[in-house]
């Protein structure tokens, strides 16, 4: 097990009763202006826009909304104004995970003289300035944002979609499970799959006997395949709502990472899939990650599916290596169950044009060189490939 460091500074709300009578004075603790940020309208349409206006009553509020899935670096250059303009002292982000990672941004760039892209290209330079303290409201479970120093920011006009890291977390997230039985089955598959990309991301890794992370991953891998399917069945089912949530948080805020050596895989892989056709990232990952896994099982990786089969998917199927390839179908037949595409061209995507470039690009950004299976920018060229056709599978 690698040595590690973990501090967790989030105040966490959870369920459906703190919203209303706390989060005037959780936003108000850091002063009186306020930049409340939001997307294209979901949260008019379910009525929280209004909750959360009349909660902030007495305070100086500045709107930024339309900030859009996949965020764009124009969404943070014009926060980042009205940060300046208003003398903003906290940030309020209502809305899933594109909203709160543009605010996090937005809460460096109101320190920054430059454009904030260069903040993105190079978040080292947001360690050395400050960083706007950050209350958010959650609506789409999916990318544990609301508890990590992360964001993803997209720049269309240059192909690129990067993460960039802040200082600090969000200083407290409401997490209330009901905002969220209005998301759409798509989001839910989606948000789903990010989840359970986040728990691969970790698990298979090349740190050795970290015990205690891997039978928290299991348990949250678990949880998300059971309770995914309920959610889009009924999507008012407090339960599943609430699990899925709880499981965003949990899958990456830091806990599912410790003593590992974590070189991530398909996360840069699915990004410049994002980056260049605009794609759901849920469903990006879903596409790519049972072809990656059927790439890389090779004896020396076999022990990790194999625990994967037993103790994620309970096979039990006596041979290793039928057990691993049953984990990888199980893996497929869940993305696929949860009603989304399961191929390449199913997103949109017909054509090879950019699968080099973006192949190259993916092994550069993520050091495919350091993760768990160790890729070339054939090997993802590879991937891609696959991924146009549910060969290798039974669909
Ligand atoms: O814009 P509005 O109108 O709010 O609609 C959104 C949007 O269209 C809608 N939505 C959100 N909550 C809803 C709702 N619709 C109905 N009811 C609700 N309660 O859902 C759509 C998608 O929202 P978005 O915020 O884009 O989804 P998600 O939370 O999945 O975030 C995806 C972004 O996060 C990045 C992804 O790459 C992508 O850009 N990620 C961020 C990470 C992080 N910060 O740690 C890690 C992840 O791996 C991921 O890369
Ligand atoms: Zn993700």
């Amino acid at each position: 097990m690698y040595d590690f460091k973990y501090e967790n500074e989030t105040d966490i709300r959870f369920g459906s009763n703190h919203i209303d009578a706390e989060l005037h004075d959780a936003v108000a603790q850091f002063g009186s202006n306020v930049l409340l940020t939001y997307g294209g309208g979901s949260i008019k349409k379910s009525g929280l826009y209004d909750r959360v206006v009349k909660t902030l009553d007495g305070l100086n509020v500045t709107e930024l909304s339309g900030i859009e899935p996949n965020p764009k670096i124009e969404s943070v250059r014009e926060g980042q104004k009205l940060a300046k303009e208003n003398d903003i002292d906290v940030i309020l982000a209502v809305g899933g995970g594109s909203v709160i990672d543009a605010s996090k941004v937005i809460g460096s760039a109101a320190f920054y003289e430059g454009d904030p892209w260069e903040l993105v290209l190079d978040p080292s330079k947001r360690k050395k300035i400050g960083q706007l303290p950050l209350v958010d409201i959650l609506t789409l479970s999916a990318t544990g944002t609301e508890n990590n120093y992360g964001s993803v920011i997209s720049n269309m006009e240059t192909n690129q979609k990067l993460g960039t890291m802040g200082p600090h977390r969000p200083s407290v997230s409401f997490l209330d499970p009901e905002l969220t039985f209005s998301v759409s089955p798509w989001q839910t598959a989606a948000g789903s799959i990010d989840i359970f990309s986040h728990l691969t991301e970790q698990y298979f890794d090349q740190g050795k006997d970290a015990d205690v992370t891997d039978g928290l991953i299991e348990g949250i891998y678990r949880a998300v395949i059971k309770w995914a399917p309920v959610a889009l069945k009924e999507p008012k089912n407090y339960d599943a709502r609430a699990n899925l949530m709880w499981a965003s948080t949990m899958a990456l805020n830091g806990l599912a990472r410790l003593g590992k050596q974590n070189g991530w895989t398909v996360h840069p892989i699915e990004h410049e899939l994002s980056a260049y056709y605009d794609i759901t990232h849920g469903v990006g990952l879903g596409i790519l990650t049972p072809r990656w896994m059927k790439f890389i099982l090779n004896d020396k990786n076999l022990p990790k599916f194999v625990r994967f089969a037993r103790n994620v998917w309970g096979i039990t199927e006596p041979d290793d290596r039928l057990a691993a390839q049953e984990a990888i179908q199980a893996t497929y037949n869940w993305v696929k169950s949860l009603d989304v595409p399961t191929t390449l061209p199913g997103v949109g995507i017909d054509v090879d044009d950019n699968f080099v470039v973006m192949a190259n690009s993916a092994v550069k950004v993520g050091h495919l060189e350091n993760a768990f299976e160790p890729l070339t920018a054939s090997d993802v060229e590879h991937l891609f490939r696959e991924s146009m056709t549910v060969a290798g599978f039974e669909d």
